[in-house]
């Protein structure tokens, strides 16, 4: 099933460095709503493509929700397809076929103390929640931004700005591989230890990614005050509509690849095949079925008894669809996204999610 997407106007590209450009969409009035987003959601565009008829991607906004702006930054990935495309082509007057937000990688409270890491494109969810933290809220906001040189460093401008605007409130880090090398493990633990009780927001690289997550850890900072977002591409299409064009020539791959394993695809356990008694809370609200069965990951059970879930990439990618199972089990059939320990914690995916018991509770809620 795909999702309902919409074709917005770019408004404006701006160069912010060499590598990287933000597309600015204009969203009509009667789209505001449902364009209306949290501070570190993403958008998903379908890029053109004449091979597969379009390549899905997810671009963080950078803008903040109060700007009114939807603004997303796209650093070039080497030897990438849309990045590329996207930095190359796109100019104002196109349109773009455009997923509404999604992600969870958003503050629940505004108003408490922020410890921001981002490295290279990984500063774009992170200026949007610094910006709206800023704004909005009453805390502290400290930035630990990593680059590769000076000229590959995105917002610049817009953060000695906020910086001289909150002068009690926001400081910023700017560390410089050309200049300090590569952040260590001891040097992001000596930063992150005078920031104990602040909630963390990192985003980047992988590798920059690990070691702050680690510093983080080692430091005691507890589970609930750490919050991650992966950069990955999407394997898929949510958008749904192009697969039926193409569906001959996947047929076709599907054959010539017939004996070749796919190693990203993890057996989920055999589904406990129902009926499985579910209740569900999101956004305030209570249900509970009686009739799921293992036939329908949750995503899709919900869907077909009118529940407005959330999702973005119903691949396992994104984490949009995350919920914490509080009661009962229920098995994946594919995650890309959340790690052994979002695991430990009963995060699970609902649009992979197929039932390993007969009673289920899950909530939204975080
Ligand atoms: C939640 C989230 C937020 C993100 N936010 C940002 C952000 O703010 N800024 C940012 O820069 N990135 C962001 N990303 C990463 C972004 O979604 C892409 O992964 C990144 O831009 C690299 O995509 P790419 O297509 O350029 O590179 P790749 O995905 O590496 O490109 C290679 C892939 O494209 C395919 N391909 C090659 N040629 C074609 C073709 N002609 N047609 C179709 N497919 C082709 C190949 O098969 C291969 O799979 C985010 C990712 C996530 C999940
Ligand atoms: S919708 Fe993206 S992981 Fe489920």
């Amino acid at each position: 099933m795909a999702i309902e997407s919409y074709r917005l106007n770019v408004a404006e590209v701006i160069e912010e460095t060499a590598d990287a450009k933000s597309i600015v969409f204009d969203v009509p009035a009667d789209l505001q709503a449902i364009f209306a987003y949290t501070p570190g959601q993403f958008l998903t565009v379908a890029v053109p493509s004449d091979q597969t008829g379009l390549a899905a991607r997810c671009y963080s906004l950078s803008s903040s929700p109060h700007s009114g702006r939807h603004q997303i930054t796209v650093k070039r990935t080497v030897d990438g397809y849309a990045s590329n495309w996207i930095c190359d082509n796109l100019k104002p007057g196109d349109r773009l076929r455009v997923l509404p937000p999604g992600g969870i990688f958003t503050p629940k409270d505004l108003n408490v103390d922020l410890l921001l890491f981002g490295g290279g494109s990984g500063i774009t969810p992170v200026i949007s929640i610094a910006r709206t933290a800023l704004e909005k809220g009453s805390g502290k906001v400290v930035l630990f931004y990593a680059n590769r040189d000076e000229t590959s460093v995105i917002f610049a401008r817009e953060l000695t700005e906020l910086a001289g605007e909150h002068p009690s409130r926001f400081t910023v880090v700017h560390w410089l591989e050309s200049v300090q090398g590569l952040p260590s493990l001891e040097g992001l633990s000596l930063f992150a230890s005078y920031f104990g009780g602040y909630t963390s927001f990192v985003c980047g690289p992988a590798p920059f990614m690990k070691a702050v997550t680690t510093a983080l850890k080692e430091l005691g900072v507890p589970r609930e005050l750490r919050h991650q977002e992966k950069f990955v591409s999407l394997g898929g299409n949510p958008f749904g509509d192009v697969e039926e064009v193409l569906a001959a020539q996947a047929t076709l791959a599907e054959a010539d690849d017939a004996d070749e394993p796919d190693e990203t695809e993890q057996p989920a356990a055999p589904a406990f095949a129902g009926p499985v008694a579910i209740e569900v809370e999101l956004d305030g609200s209570h249900y509970s079925f009686d009739d799921w069965t293992g036939d329908k990951v949750l995503l899709e059970f919900l869907e077909s008894k009118g529940v407005d879930a959330p999702f973005s990439c119903r691949e396992g990618n994104c984490s949009s669809c995350a919920c914490i199972v509080l009661e009962g089990e229920v098995s994946m059939k594919h995650n890309d996204v959340l790690d052994a320990e979002d695991l430990a914690d009963g995060i699970r995916l609902t649009c992979q999610a197929l039932p390993l018991s007969d009673k289920i509770r899950i909530s939204y809620n975080g």
